[in-house]
C-alpha cells in the first residue's frame, strides 16, 4: 500500500471518505481530478465497491449529499464514481506559506536505511557513467534523511579480486609507475591486459600475486595498500566537487576475514554443495544459477564478500532497508544475494533491493573504463564549468565577480547532474558533450534561474518576507494552483524514496518552475497582476507565496545534488 499522504489537505480527503464508510482511508489514494474546476482533491470510491459498499457513482452522490465543510475542507461533489473535494482556500494557503517545504520526519523516524553508492573499483579513474550511481545514492540519501531516517552512505570499494593481483604483476613487471596516480596505475593495467594476450602465463602470475595478497604477504600488501590510497585520494577530490559525502568507506577487502565465517555459516545450514570444484549455493528451485562462493582454487568472489557485507550491516545497523544502487547490470548478482541470504533464514533479506539503472553509452556502445570507451568524470565537470562561465559572461549574469567560478561550477555541474535524474533510473542514457553540457536548454539551469529570479525579486522587495501575510487577497487560479503544487511537495519527497526515483523530484521541479512563471508573467499583461502590486496586503501576501516557491525550489536541488545560487 502507498504510504499515507503528507499532505494535510489530501490526507483529510482520504480520511473523510474512509470515515464515511467505516473503512481504512489509507485504501483510498487521492488523486486529482482532471480539471481544476471540477475540485482539488479526487477520492475515487472503487475501494469501497470491493469492499461491498455499494456502487460508486451513487455512494459518490450519497457522500456529496452529506457533506459538511471541515476546517482542511470546504465543499464535496460527485463526479461519476469520484467523490472531489475543494481546500480551504486559507488554511491551504497559510499551510503553504508557513511550511510547504519543510518534509515532515515522521514517515522515516525510527527507521534506518543503509545506501550502498557510487562504490567504485579502485586503480581507475572515475568515468562518467559513475556519476550514475553516485547521484542516484546521493540522492537517495538525501531524500530518506529529510523523511526523518537514519541513514547510513556506505562506498563499497572495488578493492578485492584477482585484478588486484593483476595490478601487483603488473607492477613486478614494469615497475611501479612514478609518480603513482590513478592514472599511471591505469595505463599499467590496461598495458598489462594487453601482454596477457600475447602471453597467458601472465594471467597465472597475477593470481599468484592476489593468492600473496589474500595471505597477508607484507610487500603485497604494502603495495596494494599504495594503489588503494591513492585511489580514494583522487575519489574524495570528485566527491568534494560534487559535495557528496559518505559515512563509511568499507571496500570489500574489509570482508576477507568475514568470509570463512559466512561460508560455515552457509554449509551449517546445508545450503553449500561442490560443483566442478567450486563451492557454491546451489539456486536451482528458486531458477537461478548457483552463486558461486568459493572457486576451484580457493579464491573467493565477490558475491562472498557481498554476502558478508550483508551480513555485516544488519549486525551493525538493524537497518530497515538496505539499498544497492548499482547499474542494471548486475541485476542477477543482486538476485542472487538476496536469495541466498533468504535460504539462509535472515527474514531482514527482505529489506533489500536492489536500485537498478541503465547503462551510459557512448557513441552506442556501453562505455567501459577498460574498453577505452570512456569519458573521465573529471573532465565532464570542468568543461560543464568552463562553458557556465563562458555563458555568463556573455549574458552578463548578475553575479559578483569573486562569486563567479563558484556559480559558474554549480550552474555547469547541474546541468550535468540534472541529465542523470532527468528520466526513470532504469533508461538508458546516451553521452553527448553537446547535450551533457549545455547550459542553455538545459532543465536544472532553469530551475535555477527561476529560483534566483524569485531571490532577486525578494530582494528588490526589500523588507522581510512575512509568512504570517494576510493571504484573503490571493485570488488568481495560477495562486491558487501555485499553492497546490506546494502543499503536495513533501509527498513528492516520500514517494521518490519509497520508488527510490529521484527523477520524480526533477520532474516537479520543472513542473514548479513552469506554474511560478505563469504567475509571474501575467503582471507583464497586467500591472496589477505584478507581484509587486502597489497595495502593501497583496503585496506581502504574493511575496511571501514566491519566497515559498523559492525554497521548495532550493531544497527541491538541493535534494537531487544540486546548488541553487541566488544570482545567475
Ligand atoms: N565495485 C562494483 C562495480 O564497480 C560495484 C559495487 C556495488 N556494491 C556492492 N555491494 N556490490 O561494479
Amino acid at each position: 500500500m502507498p504510504s499515507a499522504s503528507l499532505n494535510p489537505f489530501r490526507a483529510a480527503a482520504a480520511s473523510h471518505v474512509g470515515q464515511a464508510l467505516g473503512l481504512d482511508p489509507a485504501s483510498f489514494p487521492v488523486t486529482n481530478p482532471p480539471d481544476a474546476t471540477l475540485g482539488d482533491y479526487a477520492v475515487g470510491l472503487f475501494p469501497a465497491a470491493k469492499a461491498k459498499k455499494g456502487a460508486p457513482p451513487v455512494l459518490a452522490k450519497q457522500l456529496a449529499a452529506a457533506f459538511t465543510p471541515t476546517p482542511l475542507l470546504s465543499a464535496a461533489t460527485a463526479s461519476g464514481p469520484y467523490l472531489n473535494f475543494t481546500a480551504a482556500r486559507g488554511p491551504l494557503l497559510a499551510h503553504v506559506l508557513t511550511g510547504a517545504a519543510r518534509v515532515p520526519t515522521t514517515p522515516g523516524a525510527g527507521k534506518t536505511v543503509v545506501i550502498d553508492f557510487s562504490s567504485p573499483n579502485i586503480a581507475k579513474q572515475l568515468a562518467y557513467h559513475h556519476i550514475r550511481s553516485t547521484m542516484i545514492g546521493w540522492a537517495l540519501v538525501n531524500l530518506h534523511r529529510a523523511l526523518g531516517y537514519r541513514v547510513i552512505g556506505i562506498n563499497h570499494l572495488g578493492d578485492w579480486g584477482t585484478t588486484h593481483g593483476m595490478l601487483l604483476a603488473a607492477a613486478e613487471r614494469s615497475g611501479t609507475p612514478e609518480p603513482l596516480t590513478i592514472e599511471s596505475l591505469n595505463a599499467m593495467y590496461v598495458a598489462f591486459r594487453r601482454e596477457i594476450e600475447q602471453d597467458a602465463s601472465l594471467e597465472e602470475a597475477g593470481r599468484a600475486w592476489f593468492k600473496r595478497l589474500e595471505d597477508g604477504d607484507p610487500v603485497a600488501r604494502a603495495l596494494w595498500n599504495r594503489f588503494r590510497e591513492v585511489s580514494i585520494a583522487e575519489f574524495r577530490e570528485i566527491y568534494d566537487q560534487l559535495k557528496v559525502s559518505f559515512d563509511l568507506y568499507k571496500g570489500e577487502s574489509e570482508f576477507e576475514a568475514a568470509m570463512p565465517g559466512v561460508i560455515q555459516l552457509l554449509g551449517d545450514k546445508g545450503l553449500t554443495s561442490i560443483s566442478e570444484g567450486a563451492l557454491v549455493v546451489n539456486l536451482d528451485a528458486e531458477g537461478m544459477p548457483p552463486c558461486l562462493l568459493r572457486k576451484a582454487d580457493g579464491a573467493t568472489l565477490y558475491a562472498t564478500r557481498d554476502l558478508a557485507a550483508a551480513i555485516d550491516r544488519y549486525q551493525s545497523y538493524h537497518f530497515d532497508r538496505c539499498l544497492y544502487v548499482v547499474d542494471k547490470g548486475q541485476g542477477l548478482h543482486f538476485k542472487q544475494l538476496f536469495a541466498v541470504l533468504a535460504k539462509a533464514g535472515f527474514a531482514w533479506s527482505s529489506g533489500m533491493a536492489h536500485v537498478d539503472f541503465g547503462q551510459v553509452r557512448i557513441g552506442g556502445k556501453k562505455a567501459a573504463t577498460r574498453g577505452g570507451n570512456v569519458v573521465f568524470l573529471k573532465d565532464v565537470l570542468a568543461e560543464a564549468t568552463e562553458r557556465s562561465l563562458a555563458l555568463m559572461k556573455e549574458i552578463g549574469a548578475d553575479v559578483p565577480p569573486e562569486a563567479e567560478r563558484a556559480t559558474a561550477a554549480t550552474i555547469g555541474i547541474g546541468a550535468v547532474l540534472f541529465a542523470n535524474v532527468k528520466a526513470s533510473r532504469i533508461k538508458d542514457i546516451d553521452f553527448e558533450w553537446e547535450e551533457v553540457i549545455s547550459i542553455k536548454g538545459s532543465a536544472a539551469p532553469y530551475i535555477q534561474y527561476t529560483h534566483a529570479r524569485i531571490a532577486s525579486i525578494l530582494r528588490n522587495a526589500g523588507g522581510e518576507v512575512n509568512p504570517q501575510a494576510d493571504t484573503s487577497a490571493l485570488e488568481l487560479p495560477e495562486e491558487l494552483a501555485l499553492a497546490k503544487a506546494l502543499a503536495d511537495f513533501p509527498d513528492v519527497v516520500q514517494r521518490a524514496a519509497d520508488e527510490c526515483e529521484p527523477h520524480g523530484v526533477g520532474g516537479y521541479l520543472l513542473e514548479l518552475c513552469s506554474l511560478y512563471s505563469n504567475y509571474y508573467s501575467l503582471g507583464n499583461a497586467d500591472p496589477s497582476r505584478k507581484v509587486l502590486v502597489a497595495d502593501e496586503r497583496l503585496r506581502a501576501a504574493r511575496l511571501a507565496l514566491s519566497a515559498a516557491t523559492r525554497e521548495v525550489l532550493s531544497e527541491g536541488l538541493r535534494l537531487l545534488g544540486i546548488g541553487a545560487p541566488d544570482r545567475m
